[in-house]
């Protein structure tokens, strides 16, 4: 099977996890872009959704699923995106597609976040994956010297030869080199930096199901 496939089979199984009538959290990504797509097919069984990114809104808008702004809803039921790795205990580097954090702010205002991924994304500990970091601009360098001094490389994300801008107008810098074996710590030491918007740690917003594709089904693990 192939890895297209694999997030095809996760985006599908989510539909289990959305409630008749709820307005359901919505990540960002390729797999997200699967869960979308299914999700149309019971578009007029839900009011719609909140959406974390201006790529996911207009997904979702053009398949005919109302959108909602976060400030709209004081709670949702569930939160469901993808990631670029999760752990045995369900802790997520997050941030890939550069909407780490609007995914964070919806992620924490919903009750259960299930996290969709092929199994090339289940990792015994955190780090393999460069480490998204949202950053305001005037405090990247400052920023990249401080992960230097943790051991890690951090690299200003471009697009088209440009510094990418994010949906909230700030960068982004990717982190290799990087061992997160406490993540929960590691979230807390570096939200705390100056300039920092948001670090794609995800690990006080962890997921509480993942739905794991591989050759032989989708597995649940539950954290
Ligand atoms: C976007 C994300 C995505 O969930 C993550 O990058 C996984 O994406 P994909 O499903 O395309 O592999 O965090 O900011």
């Amino acid at each position: 099977m192939t890895q297209d496939e694999l997030k095809t089979l996760v985006g599908q199984a989510a539909l289990y996890y959305v409630e008749a009538g709820s307005i359901v959290g919505v990540g960002t990504g390729s797999t997200v872009n699967k869960f979308i797509d299914a999700l149309a097919a019971m578009k007029d069984r839900i009011a719609g959704a909140v959406s974390s990114s201006e790529a996911s809104t207009e997904r979702l808008q053009a398949l005919g699923i109302r959108v909602f702004d976060a400030t709209e809803v004081d709670e949702l039921a569930v939160y469901i995106d993808g990631a670029d790795e999760i752990d045995h205990a369900g802790y997520m580097i997050k941030g890939g597609g550069a909407a780490l954090t609007r995914e964070k702010i919806v992620a924490a205002q919903s009750r259960q976040f299930v996290c969709i991924v092929d199994e090339s994304k289940y990792v015994a500990t955190l780090g393999r994956y460069p480490l998204p970091v949202e950053v305001i601009p005037m405090a990247a360098r400052r920023i990249a010297r401080q992960f230097a001094a943790l051991g890690g490389t951090a690299t200003l994300r471009l697009k088209d030869g440009v510094p990418l801008v994010t949906d909230n107008g700030q960068q982004i810098l990717d982190v290799t080199g990087l061992k997160i074996s406490h993540p929960l710590g590691f979230e807390s030491q570096v939200s705390q930096w100056p300039g920092v918007v948001t670090v794609g740690v995800f690990a006080f917003q962890k997921a509480n199901i993942c739905l794991l594709g591989t050759p032989d089904g989708v597995k649940t693990l539950t954290f």
